[in-house]
């Protein structure tokens, strides 16, 4: 698929003041810092489009993208990020929790994951949740320039291995680097797919 136009929409903490539900809406989700915003930008290809930042919880609301005036990207806020308060944190799982529930034309979820690390208690709990909510997700390996394949191919057979242990049905898998590039037609493919269904 090409991106021909993306355009910022509007940033909210409430459902009801999302843009109207009228097309298909694709959400970026994971751990603070995993690279959520630098994947919008890679995939629309315009740099400051999302905001980025080496410091953890750079992202505080839901922030919505229009593309090609056909479907929306979504950027939220990520969990795990230590210096939050308890109760943002528990602000951050009730606006997260009401959207999933309530987003109606909500697609499918990228749930990222940092391909450096083994399996993370925060990230097997968020997938096990989404799974018990039943919205459909895929799971993204991010960053994936920073190590060799074999490391990046250890982390997702971990995580494959894990989540046997509950599901008998894996998740698409996608392995990205939003500084190489990696994973952009593979998604893109993956959207104009699922939006043609
Ligand atoms: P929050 O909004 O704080 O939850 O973070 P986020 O998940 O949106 O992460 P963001 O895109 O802001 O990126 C965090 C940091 O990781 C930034 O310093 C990015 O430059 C860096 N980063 C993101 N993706 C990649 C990647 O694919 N490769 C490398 N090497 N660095 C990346
Ligand atoms: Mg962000």
């Amino acid at each position: 698929m090409v991106i021909k136009e993306a355009k910022f929409l509007m940033s909210n903490t409430k459902v009801e003041q999302c843009p109207a539900p009228t097309m298909p809406e694709y959400a970026f989700i994971g751990r603070s810092n995993v690279g959520k915003s630098s994947l919008i930008n890679m995939l629309t290809e315009q740099k400051g489009l999302a905001k980025t930042s080496a410091q953890p919880g750079k992202t505080q609301l839901i922030n919505h993208f229009l593309i090609n005036d056909s479907w929306y990207l979504v950027d939220l806020p990520g969990y795990g990020y230590a210096k939050v308060s308890k109760g943002a944190r528990e602000d951050w799982r009730k606006m997260i929790n009401y959207y999933f529930q309530n987003r109606e034309n909500l697609a499918c979820v990228f749930v990222l994951i940092d391909s450096r690390h083994e399996p993370l208690k925060q990230d097997l709990d968020f997938i096990n949740y989404l799974g018990n909510l039943g919205v459909p997700f895929v799971l993204v390996f991010t960053k994936a320039d920073k190590q060799s394949s074999v490391k990046t191919d250890s982390t997702i057979a971990a995580y494959k291995r894990k989540l046997r242990e509950t599901w008998d049905e894996l998740p698409h898998i996608f392995v990205t680097s939003s500084e190489k590039r990696v994973g952009r037609e593979e998604l893109l493919n993956f959207i104009e797919e699922v939006n043609g269904q």
